[in-house]
């Protein structure tokens, strides 16, 4: 759900998956389209790319579940976490999982003062108490003047369960890479590179470090056989 250009699914495709991917901008969906035509036939057969949103899952499945249901980089963008859990964990296979990359409110008042961005890290602040104080999510803008929504770890995991998923691990993503605001090039070094992914993945699978990642991935495990909603 949201699969953009597509990054994921044909790493998915690639790796034998079947996927099904939903995005609703149209812009995405011919980047997605033209990454998929420099695959091979038969990853190219893996993939069915549908236009879809949040919301209105089911029109496009016509309420068949997956193993899978990835929802990365999404859940910022839209109001609410816990509706948009409710509609996809209804998807989601009894024993099949959902993978959902969420900034958390950790991260969002941590990046400002780790890029030693005082004043954005002091306004960070003020809006984290506003928003305890107002009983609502903090928000922040985001690298590219987006603004965006932060989720509350506990309360995130907490509406997933209630949605009959149980969080079974969590890494965080860009630990000690994102301290620019833009993304700098990797190196081009190969060895470099391969150095910088494997430090990358060690600390984002590591407390303290993984709270601190630009990105929350959360791996939610259906344990039940789940409802539909209202069904
Ligand atoms: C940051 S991109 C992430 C793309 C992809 N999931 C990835 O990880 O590479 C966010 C995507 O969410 C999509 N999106 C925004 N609002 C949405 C909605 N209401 N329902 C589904 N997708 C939405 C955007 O069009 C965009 O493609």
């Amino acid at each position: 759900m949201g699969a953009g250009q597509g990054t994921q699914s044909i790493r998915l495709a690639r790796a034998g998956h079947q996927v099904v991917a939903v995005e609703p901008d149209p812009d995405m969906r011919a980047v997605f389209r033209a990454a998929l035509t420099d695959q091979p036939d038969e990853v190219q057969a893996r993939v069915i790319l549908r236009e879809g949103s949040v919301g209105s899952l089911a029109a496009v499945t016509g309420g068949v579940v997956y193993d899978a249901v990835l929802l990365l980089g999404v859940l910022m963008y839209l109001p609410a976490s816990a509706p948009v859990l409710t509609e996809l964990a209804a998807h989601v296979a009894p024993g099949g999982f959902m993978a959902v990359a969420v900034r958390t409110a950790t991260s969002a008042l941590w990046r400002p003062a780790a890029r030693q961005d005082w004043q954005a890290a002091l306004a960070a602040l003020a809006e984290h108490d506003a928003a305890q104080a107002e009983g609502r999510d903090m928000r922040y803008i985001n690298e590219i003047g987006t603004p965006a929504r932060a989720d509350d770890f506990g309360q995130l995991t907490a509406a997933a369960a209630a949605d009959g998923l149980e969080l079974e691990n969590w890494y965080g993503v860009r630990i000690a890479v994102d301290m620019a605001e833009l993304d700098p090039p990797p190196p081009s070094d190969p060895g470099q590179l391969a150095a910088l992914l494997d430090v990358e993945e060690r600390l984002g699978a590591t407390d303290p470090y993984r709270q601190l990642g630009q990105l929350a991935h959360l791996i939610l495990r259906k344990t039940d056989g789940g409802a539909w909603p209202g069904g």
